[in-house]
């Protein structure tokens, strides 16, 4: 107000606007509400949900970043929650859940320290010494993994499946994303690189799920356009265009006025020459098989079929750039500029039936990295909760042999740092050591929760199992089918050391930055919608309260 009485109004009308401590406890809510959505999913024996969407599409899954995906989260803090867990997702494929876990967790001792009057900043500088110890903590009871040892590789693809519903075949899929996996590794220099996008992978339904397997090459879902076309070329020549071998049709009509059965021939023999001459142009540059990303005439595919060339029609833009750079060729947009040297090489071309489709194979290509998984499976659903699976594998595997390092799950890792940041919590003193042993706290949610979820005593079980870390035991974890405390190396549940450092870093980054939100100006657009009672109150943000799930 100034003297006068007249408010200055900088903000447009129908602004909403919050402040202090209101605005931080109904950020964390929110945060808190996404979190405790996905809690009772963590682990092996977590909990799957079914998520039915507007149109009443149905899925069904455990995977905490497919869950948040799908939920229509309205509230700004909550959606951060939610790119913690696609940030988890993409640089390591799985961890999605503790990370968002690890995030609600962290607000929530936090807002019992903004209630003691701890300043936010204090907490986020606090929390920020924390991650950096934690980190360190991981680094020092991880144990080396290297890409020649293939058991641990595939107990780590094994150890993320665990929880998906096609954990039954897990050791099945393992072998294949280890085999994959394997095969794309790089070394350069003295670091390995892994280029997923060398796999591609292709989903079939039908057959069962140790149907799915790995192609050394690539896999083009379509079938020779011909009958009378080889079904099998060895050695091919690859032409790849990205033309229509077709008569050209005018943009605008037009109309040809033929006055004698003579013109009409000549007409036709003349889009017969046109398409000749198509065929012509492919078969001198030696090619003997095309991928064609647009159509090919009828006529152009009698032709081509009597010359002996296997062609497909309509292939996908992705997989012609698959194709392109597995065979070695290159995508030509003119015909007529088709030549030898844009063909791709590979050991055969082939076309399969499986299931009730036929597809094209392009194997043993001239880059040897190029391959595909073959994704098999009775219905759609489990065809896609299979491609999930392998995908979060082929992740884990790629990224243990990227750095080298794995940790023991089932909580051990998640032991070790608290009890790391408890030690190193009364060095730094001062208000910052109330929030690294707040820290502690909030990573101990992790095994609680693995206790919780498998219907065990949290309490007791946590105790247990500090006790074990605390006689030396650093692999002592919970093992969730016999609720005892067991070693996880022995069980192995072994994890890259990626998912744990990713982990903390974006629960980290997410929590200090919800929490130095201190005002919430917001645009007029949608009316709230608070649930009642909810936190905030009337004003909020809108979006939901705590236990909205
Ligand atoms: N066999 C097992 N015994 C105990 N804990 C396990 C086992 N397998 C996996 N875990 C633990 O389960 C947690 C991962 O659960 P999951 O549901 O896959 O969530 P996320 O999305 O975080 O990967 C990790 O803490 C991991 O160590
Ligand atoms: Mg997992």
């Amino acid at each position: 107000m100034i003297p006068g009485g007249t408010p200055i109004l900088v903000l447009k009308e129908g602004t909403r606007r919050e402040r202090g401590k209101g605005a931080q406890f109904n950020n964390i809510a929110a945060a808190k509400a996404v979190a405790d959505s996905v809690r009772s999913t963590l682990g092996p024996r977590g909990m799957d949900k079914m998520l039915v969407d507007s149109l009443g599409d149905v899925v069904i899954t455990n995977d905490g970043v497919t869950i948040l995906k799908e939920i229509d989260i309205e509230h700004p803090a909550a959606k951060m929650l939610v790119e913690v867990a696609k940030t988890q997702d993409e640089e390591c494929g799985d961890g999605t859940t503790t990370a968002v876990v690890l995030a609600g967790e962290l607000l929530k001792k936090a807002e019992e320290l903004v209630e003691q009057n701890v300043h936010p900043t204090v907490i986020a500088q606090g929390y920020r010494m924390a991650a950096d110890k934690a980190r360190e903590a991981l680094l020092k009871v991880s144990q080396k993994v290297s890409s020649t040892e293939i058991q641990k590789l595939k107990d780590i693809a094994m150890t993320a499946m665990i929880s998906k519903s096609a954990s039954a075949h897990r050791k099945h899929l393992a072998d294949v994303a280890v085999k994959a996996v394997r095969a794309v590794a790089e070394k350069v220099g003295d670091k390995w690189t892994v280029d997923q996008d060398n796999i591609q992978i292709t989903k079939k339904q039908g057959g069962s799920i140790p149907d799915t397997e790995v192609v050394e090459g690539v896999i083009v879902d379509k079938e020779r356009v011909h009958p009378g076309m080889p079904i099998q070329i060895k050695d091919p020549k690859i032409a790849l265009v990205d033309t229509a071998l077709e008569v050209k049709k005018t943009e605008f009509d037009a109309r040809i006025e033929i006055s004698d059965p003579s013109q009409l021939q000549a007409f036709l023999q003349e889009e017969e020459n046109i398409l000749r001459r198509m065929v012509d142009t492919v078969k001198e540059s030696g090619a003997n098989v095309v991928f064609c990303q647009k159509g090919i005439d009828d006529l152009a595919q009698h032709f081509l079929a009597k010359e002996g060339v296997y062609a497909v029609r309509r292939v996908k833009k992705s997989d012609m750039e698959k194709l392109a750079k597995a065979t070695g060729g290159r995508v030509v947009t003119k015909l007529d500029e088709l030549s030898k040297e844009d063909l791709g090489s590979a050991k055969e071309v082939y076309e399969k039936k499986i299931g009730d489709d036929k597809m094209t194979f392009v194997t043993g290509c001239k880059n040897p990295k190029a391959l595909s998984i073959l994704i098999r499976g009775g219905t759609e659903h489990v065809v896609d909760e299979v491609e999930r699976s392998v995908i979060d594998a082929d992740s884990v595997v790629a990224v243990a042999i990227e750095d080298g390092k794995m940790i023991t799950g089932g909580g051990s890792s998640a032991m070790e740092i608290a009890i790391a940041l408890r030690g190193y919590a009364p060095t730094v003193g001062g208000r910052e050591q109330i929030a690294i042993e707040a820290f502690a706290d909030a990573v101990e949610a992790i095994p609680r929760t693995l206790a919780e979820n498998a219907g065990l005593d949290p309490i007791d079980t946590l105790i247990d199992l500090r006790k074990q870390h605390k006689r030396g035991k650093k692999n002592a974890g919970i093992n969730v089918f016999t609720g005892k405390i067991t070693d996880m190396l022995n069980e192995k549940v072994l994890e890259p050391i990626r998912v744990g450092t990713q982990a903390i870093d974006s629960a980290t980054d997410a929590a200090v930055m919800i929490l130095r939100i201190d005002d919430v100006i917001a645009a007029k657009g949608r009316p709230p919608e608070m649930p009642p009672g909810g936190p905030g109150g009337p004003g909020g943000m809108g979006g939901m309260g705590e236990g909205e799930f």
